[in-house]
């Protein structure tokens, strides 16, 4: 007699890439040899990477998890799991780990418990329930709601969402558009992929919510050509909407109409800049434009445009379904609600951890991510991807939140956190941070096109034995007029690594 087992495996690219494939494969093989009736739902990601590929399967007493599992160990797993033996990658029900249990997943809520295919499991596990308020209680009160919420923009410049959109709402233009910046190029960050491959109607669901708000009837998303899985899993996802009547003319049988549709970007950081994106979009070069006019005055075509982050956009059913002031009430003073913050580089648990802003960084990088995984001691963290400050462990104590961070010189950006250990030479990196603005530089304007060049000679310089101090002078001069007179956060942002390299760790650039 064949006995019914459900069991969750990621399908996510970081799954993938750790052999879920082969263990999805093999759990088929050893459940069809076992008489075992095995339902395989393949999900997005919980975020605990080192831990992959993680499998879970329902018990008698619940969900319970196993990681990694790798196809060797499949038939094993699955042969404790049904007779409830023990197993040495048992790891019980995964939200009661350690790197679990201190999160508060809102925005990831839902990510690796559904089928992300099925807008059938979205709506059955709480989905649509902020969009149907949205239609409920029309623009004004959305835009409201946003507002009141604290929500800032998770793409890096922590810009207040409410804003963004009243400020759209209320231009002129015959045409609005609701753009999604998926390009997501910072060092260490995953969240928009793990997102998109992982509960993509949450996405589909707050653009939309943005369409109501701002009055625009179409939207696209501009994914990075490196996320095979996060196109694939949009484009099924907005297949499905369109099939169920989530997208269209009439969405949810209301009177808004919405759809959206994919682009694919060719591999440029600056394409992730939002003008520069919003060329990009229009078929042209991603060369940012002068500011103002403002997107949301003139932006694709033209035309209003509010261009946000997927984590922006993927906050926003939460606000609209248990209002802007549950939202409101995680984080600190200004920096409200809940942040994917994403550990990577030499770190143990490297993964996706979602809390309220305010976590120190020593507390995320040692006993969330549990310190280096080589065993090597911490030397420096980078926060904010490439244009984020090197942090020494004497400002491990900063909480992790816009305005601390501002504070001692840094910027928390997309959420990104590497970890350095002890062979890391921070003279090294700084010139590496001049060098990525050379290659990525959209040529636009002087300070950064020329500065970045300057820059990676002048470090050089300083390494080499001749007029130290005069070259060290010459690179704060450099970065100063970076700073002030580049046109965008690129070339303008740049001295946060090179001056951190060398405010915190001035011995490597002695050597
Ligand atoms: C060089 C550069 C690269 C950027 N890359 C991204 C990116 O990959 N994803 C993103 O959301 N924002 C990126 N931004 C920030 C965007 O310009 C913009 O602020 C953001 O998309 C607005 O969305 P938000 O308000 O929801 O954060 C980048 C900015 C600069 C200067
Ligand atoms: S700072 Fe660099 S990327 Fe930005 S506009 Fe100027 S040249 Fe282009």
């Amino acid at each position: 007699m064949t006995k019914p087992l459900r069991a969750r495996l990621p399908k996510d690219a970081a799954a993938i890439a750790l052999g879920a494939e082969a263990t999805a494969d093999a759990l088929i093989d050893a459940a069809t040899k076992a008489e075992i009736a095995l339902t395989l739902t393949r999900t997005g990601s919980r975020g605990l990477f080192w831990l992959e590929p993680l499998l879970e399967v329902e018990t008698k007493s619940g969900w319970t998890a196993y990681g990694p599992v790798d196809a060797a160990q499949a038939a094993g797993v699955l042969d404790a799991a049904c007779s409830g033996k023990p197993h040495p990658l048992a790891l019980g029900p995964i939200e009661d780990h350690p790197f679990f249990k201190r999160q508060t997943r809102l925005t990831f809520a839902r990510c690796g418990t559904i089928d992300p295919t099925s807008l059938q499991d979205y709506a059955q596990s709480g989905g649509l329930k902020g969009l149907k308020r949205a239609i409920d209680i029309g623009p004004a009160a959305v835009l409201d709601e946003v507002t009141r919420s604290g929500l800032r923009g998770r793409g890096g410049a922590g810009f207040p969402t409410g804003i963004k959109w009243r400020g759209a709402a209320e231009a002129k233009g015959d045409r609005k558009y609701v753009a999604c910046n998926a390009d997501e190029g910072d060092s260490g960050t995953y969240a928009d992929r793990m997102l998109m491959e992982g509960d993509p109607f949450l996405l589909i669901e707050g653009m939309i919510v943005a369409g109501v708000a701002i009055g625009s009837d179409v939207g696209f998303v501009y994914i990075r050509s490196e996320y095979p899985h996060a196109i694939a899993a949009m484009e099924t996802a907005i297949e499905a909407a369109r099939a169920e009547g989530l997208l269209g003319r009439k969405v949810m049988g209301s009177q808004y109409a919405f759809d959206i549709e994919i682009r694919v970007g060719a591999g440029s950081y600056v394409c992730g800049e939002e003008t520069a994106l919003l060329e990009s979009l229009e078929g042209k070069r991603g060369i940012v434009r002068a500011k103002p006019p403002l997107p949301v005055h003139s932006g694709l075509f033209g035309r209003p445009t509010i261009v946000n982050n997927v984590l922006s956009f993927a906050a926003v059913p939460t606000i609209l379904e248990r209002g802007a002031a549950f939202y409101a009430d995680f984080g600190s003073a200004k920096s409200r609600g809940t942040m994917p913050i994403q550990l990577a580089g030499d770190i143990r648990h490297g993964g996706l951890f979602e809390a309220g802003f305010g976590p120190t960084l020593g507390e995320l990088v040692n006993e969330i991510g549990g310190g280096s995984s080589s065993g090597r001691p911490i030397r420096a963290v980078q926060v904010g991807g490439p244009l984020g400050a090197y942090f020494p462990p004497a400002l491990f104590d900063t909480p992790f939140e816009y305005e601390a961070f501002a504070a001692k010189g840094g910027l928390i950006g997309h959420g990104g956190i590497v970890v350095f250990n002890d062979t890391v030479n921070l003279a090294d990196q700084a010139r590496f941070a001049m060098e990525f603005c050379a290659i990525e530089s959209c040529g636009k304007c002087t300070p950064c096109r020329i500065g970045a060049v300057r820059g990676m000679e002048v470090v050089d310089r300083i390494r080499g034995t001749r007029d130290r101090d005069l070259q060290i002078a010459l690179l704060r001069d450099l970065c100063d007029i970076m700073r002030s007179g580049s046109l965008c956060a690129l070339g303008g942002f740049v001295p946060y690594p090179v001056l951190s390299a060398l405010d915190h760790f001035p011995e490597d650039f002695a050597r």
